[in-house]
Parts: C-alpha cells; sequence; structure tokens
C-alpha cells in the first residue's frame, strides 16, 4: 500500500503521542501512585451533618489502630480547616459535601478527591512529616478560592493520638 510521506508523518506523530500520554498515565499510576478514589458509598447530604459518620469531624483512631479523617465540604470551608496526623502511617479520608460539588486537594501529595453531595468519597495514603495546604480544586461558587485547610503531619513519636473508637462506626 502506498501511503503518502506526510501522512506517513503524521501517522507516527500519532503514534508517539499516544505513547507519550499512556506512559505519563503509567508513570502517574504506578510510579506516583496516583489512583482514582474507589468507593461508593452513599449518604443524604441534607442530613450529612448528624450522620454518625460525619458527626464529629476531623481525624479518629479505630478500634483496630488505624487511623481516619473525616471531612465535610460546604460553601466555602472544609470542616475541619487543620488536622493533625502522623507521618508515614496510612490515613484513610473519608468526604462528603453537604451542598456542590467540591474538590479536596492536599497540594503537592496524591491526596486528592472530587467531593460530590450524596456520596463518601474515600482514599488511603500516607505523608512525609510537614505542612500541606489543602485546597478546592473544584469551583464551587464565589469564594471557591477561599475555601482552604492546612493539614500537619508530624513524627510518629509527636503525634497525640485521639482515644481509639471502641465501637466501629464505619
Ligand atoms: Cu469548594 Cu471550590
Amino acid at each position: 500500500m502506498n501511503v503518502d510521506l506526510y501522512e506517513r508523518i503524521w501517522m507516527w506523530a500519532v503514534g508517539v503521542v499516544l505513547a507519550l500520554f499512556f506512559t505519563s498515565t503509567a508513570v502517574a499510576a504506578f510510579g506516583h501512585q496516583m489512583h482514582p478514589p474507589s468507593h461508593i458509598e452513599t449518604i443524604d447530604p441534607a442530613k450529612a451533618l448528624g450522620d454518625p459518620r460525619f458527626k464529629k469531624q476531623g481525624v479518629s483512631v479505630d478500634a483496630s489502630g488505624r487511623v481516619h479523617a473525616q471531612v465535610l465540604g460546604l460553601m466555602f470551608t472544609w470542616l475541619p480547616a487543620e488536622m493533625t496526623i502522623p507521618a508515614d502511617t496510612p490515613v484513610t479520608f473519608k468526604l462528603t459535601s453537604i451542598d456542590v460539588i467540591h474538590g479536596y486537594q492536599i497540594v503537592r501529595t496524591n491526596g486528592q478527591t472530587m467531593v460530590v453531595p450524596g456520596y463518601v468519597s474515600q482514599f488511603t495514603t500516607q505523608f512525609e512529616a510537614g505542612e500541606y495546604l489543602i485546597a478546592c480544586n473544584e469551583y464551587c461558587g464565589v469564594g471557591h478560592h477561599l475555601m482552604a485547610a492546612k493539614l500537619h503531619v508530624v513524627p510518629q513519636s509527636q503525634w497525640q493520638a485521639p482515644a481509639r473508637e471502641v465501637a466501629d462506626v464505619r
């Protein structure tokens, strides 16, 4: 089959671009542990504030010693606005919104998820010690740019763990 030179150039160019895209996706997924949050759990957004899963926001430790963080998103703040968690320890974040879609992004880490009313978003990750900015990366209204929070990650020896929960509400 006779393929025109220019057509051949474009075919190769498209092939190279596709290979680049697939490679960058693979590097992000396997090299930087960036996976889409996958967890389907529903919640009534109108009652989320009183829901046992979110009545207490912030960091908790379950009966088996695993660290959790419950976060509520609402226009235009994150509850809680500050959290302190231990470094190099897997923390399971559970988030929901009581109004519109927000985006929870722990800047310069792989901790990120959309926060959708009606659903509980979940991801588990761990951090090096340091201070992290949490931003809303989903446009949610006039105060979107103000919707920020802070994450303090301290060495395990300095972390003051909350009392373990006896009854596991999760
Ligand atoms: Cu919340 Cu943007």
